[in-house]
């Protein structure tokens, strides 16, 4: 599997993996991630199979504000292995990213990779509180 830069080519194949989201909305947000480079895609046997999106613009801090793999590519490390990818490219600390707390798989994940609950906020999706999470980096 290779990890890299995802590229205005990968537009299509970003959204595909893509089966949950709103689509326009989440066009509009991929299509920004990968003009300002801030998109790394994972690509096996020459096909977009997930991607992860790192920002900077929280508190200075890098935060993962989308990880996403296509279903047919779950369980078999694609999400570990973006994670571990865009924590080589923080350029802060400490990193941090955010999960819903119906959101078992995500929480399992960086549970597993040593993350840390930073904290909650409400108000976000009714019902559904957002739990930061973080990893010291060196
Ligand atoms: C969360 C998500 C990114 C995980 O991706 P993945 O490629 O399946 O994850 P990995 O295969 O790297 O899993 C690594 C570890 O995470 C945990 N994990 C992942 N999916 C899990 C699940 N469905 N149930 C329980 N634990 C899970 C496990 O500990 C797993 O290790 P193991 O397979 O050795 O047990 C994927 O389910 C996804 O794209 N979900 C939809 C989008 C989303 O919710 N993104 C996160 C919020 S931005």
């Amino acid at each position: 599997m290779e990890i890299r830069q995802a590229r205005n080519d990968d537009l299509g194949a970003m959204c595909a993996v893509d089966h949950a989201g709103n689509l326009e909305e989440r066009g509009g947000f991929i299509r920004k991630s990968v003009h300002e480079g801030t998109a790394h895609v994972a690509v096996l046997d020459g096909g977009v199979v997930g991607y992860a999106v790192l920002e900077h613009t929280f508190f200075e801090r890098g935060f993962i504000t989308m990880l996403m793999v296509g279903s047919a590519y779950r369980r078999r490390g694609v999400g570990a292995a973006l994670v571990r990818h865009v924590e080589c490219l923080c350029k802060s600390k400490r990193i941090f990213t955010s999960t819903n707390r119906s959101n078992l798989p995500m929480q399992s994940l960086l549970t597993k990779l040593g993350y840390r609950h930073s904290g909650t906020v409400d108000d976000l999706d009714p019902g559904d509180p957002e739990l930061f999470y973080s990893r010291q980096l060196r």
